[in-house]
């Protein structure tokens, strides 16, 4: 069956159309990722009214393509898939209203999509991974484990008490004069810095359990780069080397940790995977320092592709692949939702801080 998944959580306008067999294998026919970001940039971020009036504007013409790419039209499909939360919810009501209308004008099923579901299951689209395995979510709205058990069933194992680690990654940036995205400008100029430089916190290392917590690390980078003003752009390269340096750490020690939470879950378990995911995933320090973690404790490590890794169509496709596969079709009322957690039993701590939205 041949499925286009739209994606407009974000910045991202985004759609895709993918193929599944019978025998559950995969193929991309199209995958088209329209990035706002120089709508964003001299905002320093993503503001959600400029980005839902993007996503309107050429929601559109980014299907069409995906469509024409695949070498199909409406009546090739046999099902529409669309980001349904959590996310920026004027962007998430473009996308699963433009499904909906594509469903009900062309008589097709209808699939609201979790877009960490998508995220979830992007492994066994690259990769073809049998569940149960346990998945790293890094991205700048969310940093959780989950043990991801089947379709629709997550346990999660751990989440952050303050900022997602993109968020982190992006507010470093800012504060060290980096543009927007700061992910990616960190890794480049921490790829020519001394990480030993500057001394910086490492929160929740060795704790019990797998939370994260980035909310000090940020804090104690600002104290010290306020206090080695002006910088220099070696200082810049020293500070990028040096957050991104504590970061992997912090990343590889809540993993250990949540590999032996997922162990327990799944006692007797032969052939452990782990994956990680969402956009964070496509630095390349962490994902050295987390294959290593995975090898050094008889797991197989699986990250896929970059653009696979960040928001795209193709995922929620996919997703919603697997979902029409067992008969979980959505009514034409589905609501968007601005938050969904997977783990709807791991109940947000509201009261405690952050930790209640951020869940
Ligand atoms: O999953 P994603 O594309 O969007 C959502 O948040 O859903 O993730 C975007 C985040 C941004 O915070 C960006 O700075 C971060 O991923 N990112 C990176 C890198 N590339 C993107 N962080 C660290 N290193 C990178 N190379
Ligand atoms: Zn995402």
């Amino acid at each position: 069956m041949k499925i286009l998944g739209i994606e407009t959580s974000c910045d991202e306008t985004a759609a895709a159309v993918v193929e599944r067999a019978a025998d559950g294998s995969a193929r991309i026919l199209s995958n088209i990722v329209r990035s706002q970001i120089d709508d964003h940039a001299i905002f320093g971020g993503v503001v959600p009214e400029i980005a839902a009036r993007a996503h309107v504007e050429i929601i559109d013409r980014v299907i069409a393509s995906a469509l024409a790419e695949a070498g199909i039209g409406i009546d090739g499909i046999d099902a529409v898939a669309a980001t349904a939360g959590p996310g920026l919810i004027g962007g998430v009501i473009v996308g699963l209203t433009t499904a909906k209308a594509i469903a009900l004008a062309a008589g097709k099923p209808l699939l609201a999509v979790n877009h960490l579901e998508g995220h979830a299951l992007t492994a066994r689209l690259t990769d073809g991974v049998a569940f149960p395995y346990l998945l790293l979510l890094l991205s700048g709205g969310h940093t959780q484990f989950l043990s991801v058990d089947g379709v629709g069933n997550y346990r999660r194992l751990g989440t952050t008490i303050d900022d997602a680690l993109g968020e982190a990654f992006d507010k470093a940036a800012k504060l060290l004069g980096l543009a927007y995205p700061g992910g990616p400008e960190i890794e480049k100029q921490a790829a020519a810095g001394d990480a030993k430089r500057f001394p910086l916190p490492r929160p929740l290392l060795g704790r019990v359990g797998a939370d994260f917590s980035f909310s000090g690390l940020k804090t104690a980078l600002r104290i010290a780069a306020e206090a080695a003003a002006p910088l220099s752009d070696r200082d810049v390269a020293d500070f990028a080397a040096s957050f991104q340096a504590a970061v992997t750490d912090i990343v590889a020690d809540r993993t250990a940790h949540a590999m032996a939470a997922f162990g327990a879950l799944h006692a007797g378990i032969v052939a452990p995977v782990l994956v990680v995911a969402g956009g964070v995933a496509a630095n390349q320090a962490i994902r050295s320092k987390l294959s290593a973690t995975a090898v050094a404790r008889g797991y197989r490590f699986v990250a896929p592709p970059q653009s696979l890794c960040a928001d795209n169509g193709a995922m929620i496709a996919w997703a919603g692949a697997e979902r029409l596969a067992l008969g979980l079709i959505d009514t034409f009322d589905a609501p968007a939702r601005p938050r969904w957690p997977l783990d709807e039993t791991a109940a947000a701590r509201l009261g405690a801080g952050a930790k209640g939205m951020k869940a």
